[in-house]
């Protein structure tokens, strides 16, 4: 895997995933993710203790549980995982009749092959999100969930509109699950705890995630969430220190939290 691009930022969600397996009361297991940690061969230490790990958490968790919503209605609906990374839901969600997608760039898709294998129901897709030609590769019917987790942001805006406009022309009615960072965020990336550790760059800053919406008539945004106002019932379900954690934020750091949007959007 190529160090110091967009794809070493998988590793950050992965290290954040096993941490998270280890402690007595987690958010979330990932017997896999200790797995892949343990043989991927990289400094993981540096990013010990930081609060964006307790974060990228409980954004999993949300999109986990947007994911299972999701399949609850549609048990044989497909979800397709953009940057999928070492992405673990499909382990986490899976209902036996789902089918799932995971794509990402060439080098992520050629290491996740050594963790993972194609099934009747689940295939890897190789190529970048803005590829106009991958959908070709999506052969099952809907609906659709597209789960774009921690990805958009390193596009251009102009990128990620061709994307919204790609998903909506080629999966009409799908679902849009992503996450937007707000341009405070995205200006002091270099100060942020764990991406000033990795060369990669945000490029996309969105403050309102209805701006997205309104790139596409008739898409409608179904629900955003902050990591203060998660669904009731998933910030119900989290372990004490979490809610602790999301109750207890100084202001300082409540502005920031507050610019990190999760976004459930339906396109038309
Ligand atoms: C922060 S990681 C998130 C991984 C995964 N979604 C997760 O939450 O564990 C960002 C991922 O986006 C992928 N990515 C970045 N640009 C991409 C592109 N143009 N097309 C597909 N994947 C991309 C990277 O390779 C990386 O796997």
């Amino acid at each position: 895997m190529k160090q110091g691009g967009v794809e070493e930022t998988v590793l950050i969600p992965l290290y954040a995933r096993a941490v998270e397996t280890a402690k007595t009361d987690p958010a979330l297991r990932d017997p896999r993710a200790v797995e892949m940690v343990e043989a991927i061969d990289y400094d993981y230490a540096k990013f010990d203790g930081l609060p964006s790990l307790g974060g990228a958490v409980m954004r999993t968790a949300l999109f986990d549980h947007w994911t299972r919503a999701f399949l609850a209605e549609h048990p044989d609906g497909t979800v397709i995982e953009v940057g999928t990374g070492l992405n673990t839901r499909f382990e986490r969600t899976d209902n036996g009749r789902a089918h799932w997608y995971d794509l990402d760039l060439p080098d992520i898709i050629e290491l996740r092959r050594r963790f993972f294998h194609d099934t009747r129901r689940r295939t890897m897709i190789s190529a970048s999100v803005t590829d106009p030609a991958w959908p070709d590769q999506v052969d099952t019917g809907g609906p659709y969930l597209i789960s774009a987790e921690a990805v958009l942001a390193f596009l251009s805006e102009e990128s990620v509109r061709s994307v919204v406009q790609l998903v909506a022309n080629r999966f009409p009615g799908a679902l849009l699950a992503m996450d937007t960072s707000g341009t405070g965020i995205v200006a002091a990336q270099q100060q942020h705890d764990v991406l000033s550790k990795v060369d990669a760059v945000m490029n996309w800053a969105c403050d309102d995630p209805s701006e997205v919406a309104g790139w596409r008539p008739g898409a409608e945004v179904l629900g955003s969430h902050t990591l203060t106002s998660l669904p009731p019932e998933l910030y119900a379900a989290l372990p004490a220190a979490y809610r602790a954690i999301v109750d207890e934020l100084v202001p300082q750091q409540l502005m920031q939290v507050e610019q990190y949007r999760m976004s459930l959007i339906r396109l038309p």
